[in-house]
């Protein structure tokens, strides 16, 4: 079994049997505050919730904007969308400048290089050129301690099951560019002592800021 199958079957998995561990459970309001995203939406906004987890944020979501996407790798989150919401797993199926908000707290983290390129390109297309891509990921408190994140490498497994795929700013903000945006800010950094690692949140904008 390749890598990325290993990581769908374990997401699939999760789904199937709710738990909660590995699925988090945020609410909408934890996701809105750790993003830094409040004043980012207004009922009319059309919003991209990426993660499902258990679908609470993103049955609240639904409540309060216009329109609403989901975007999650396990088919199997799909039970969990309110109506009238769009699920899908594949990032090229988002339409192109729809979005003003897309979220995504505790996800990045669980993704290869390779995978957040592609969900990153994809969705700074589909943002509207005033829209907001909010994401959070993991910085290592000591940017001259050795990482090794290379898909394959020994420890990535675990890795990734531990929530640890961390990448320095200055390669988050390069992978940020190659998918055709900008980092506007660093909304929020909390950092983890005990972890060695920065909990960042981002705020993405389409284009290259000029
Ligand atoms: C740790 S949960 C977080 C859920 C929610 N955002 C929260 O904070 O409660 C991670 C979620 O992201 C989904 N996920 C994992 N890898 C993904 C990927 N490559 N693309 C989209 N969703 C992914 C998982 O299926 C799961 O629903």
């Amino acid at each position: 079994m390749d890598y990325e199958e290993w990581k769908r079957k374990n997401w699939d998995e999760a789904h199937k049997t709710s738990n909660v561990s590995a699925l988090t459970g945020t609410g909408f309001g934890g996701h809105l505050t750790t993003l830094q995203a409040t004043d980012l939406f207004d009922k009319n906004s059309t919003v991209l919730c990426i993660g499902v987890g258990l679908g609470d944020w993103v049955r609240d979501f639904s409540e309060k904007v216009e329109q609403i996407w989901a975007l999650d790798v396990s088919e199997i989150a799909k039970v969990r969308m309110p109506l009238g919401a769009v699920f899908t797993t594949d990032p090229r199926d988002l339409p192109s400048d729809t979005f003003d908000l897309a979220l995504s707290l505790w996800v990045a983290p669980h993704m290869s290089d390779h995978d957040l390129q592609v969900q990153l390109t994809e969705v700074i297309r589909a943002l509207k050129p005033t829209g907001t891509f909010a994401i959070h990921y993991k910085e290592p408190l000591y940017p001259d301690n050795l990482l090794d994140n290379r898909e394959g490498a020994d420890d990535e497994h675990l890795r990734a099951r531990e929530a640890m795929m961390i990448r320095r700013r200055a390669h988050f903000f390069n992978m940020v560019t190659w998918a055709g945006g900008h980092v506007d800010k660093i909304a929020i950094e909390y950092p983890s002592n005990f972890y060695e690692i920065v909990e960042a949140s981002a705020h993405i904008h389409k284009g290259d800021g000029s």
